[in-house]
């Protein structure tokens, strides 16, 4: 039996059939929407490089089955830049050298995106360490990813304080 559900990914509202109800939201838009930034480490919760934000809160994609979450707002990799303009988290992991290969980063930049709307960070390395501690990182680029959250975070916050002046 088909299940349908619609979400909103990346601002576009998309209809879909899902022929099995255990299809994963990693899946759905890896291999049926063709969004391949968001990617498969480990499948099973343990590695973060699937991290997405549903209605702005980071998850695993990889947990989440996507016929649980008709209605959702879904923002990817994909998602982040304004046509030629990066997002500050993507332009800050390549100020900082966030990353080696690459693969676990658009997981990084999208916890990274969540972890400071959710404010809790600060700017203490070791905090942020702990709070992006779900996304592993085998290349070992971790200095330059907290450095890279630091100062996106510092860039984030000040502008929304210039905005609200
Ligand atoms: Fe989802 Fe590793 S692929 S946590
Ligand atoms: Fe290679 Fe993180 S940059 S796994």
């Amino acid at each position: 039996m088909n299940h349908s559900i619609s979400l909103t990914i990346n601002g576009a509202r998309r209809k879909v059939e899902l022929d099995d109800p255990r299809v994963t939201l990693l899946d759905l838009l890896r291999e049926r929407l063709d969004l391949t930034g968001t990617k498969k480490g480990c499948d099973r919760g343990q590695c973060g490089a699937c991290t997405i934000l549903v209605d702005g809160r980071r998850i695993n994609s990889c947990l989440a089955l996507a016929v649980s979450f008709d209605g959702a707002e879904i923002t990817t990799i994909e998602g982040l830049a304004r046509g030629d303009e990066l997002h500050p988290v993507q332009a800050a992991f390549i100020a900082h050298d966030g990353f080696q290969c690459g693969y676990c980063t658009p997981g990084q930049i999208m916890s990274a995106v969540g972890l400071i709307a959710e404010g809790q960070a600060g700017d203490d390395p070791e905090r942020v360490r702990e709070a992006m501690s779900g996304n592993i990182c085998r290349c070992g680029a971790y200095k330059g990813i907290t450095e890279a959250v630091i100062e996106a975070q510092a860039h984030m916050t000040g502008a929304k304080r210039g905005e609200a002046a």
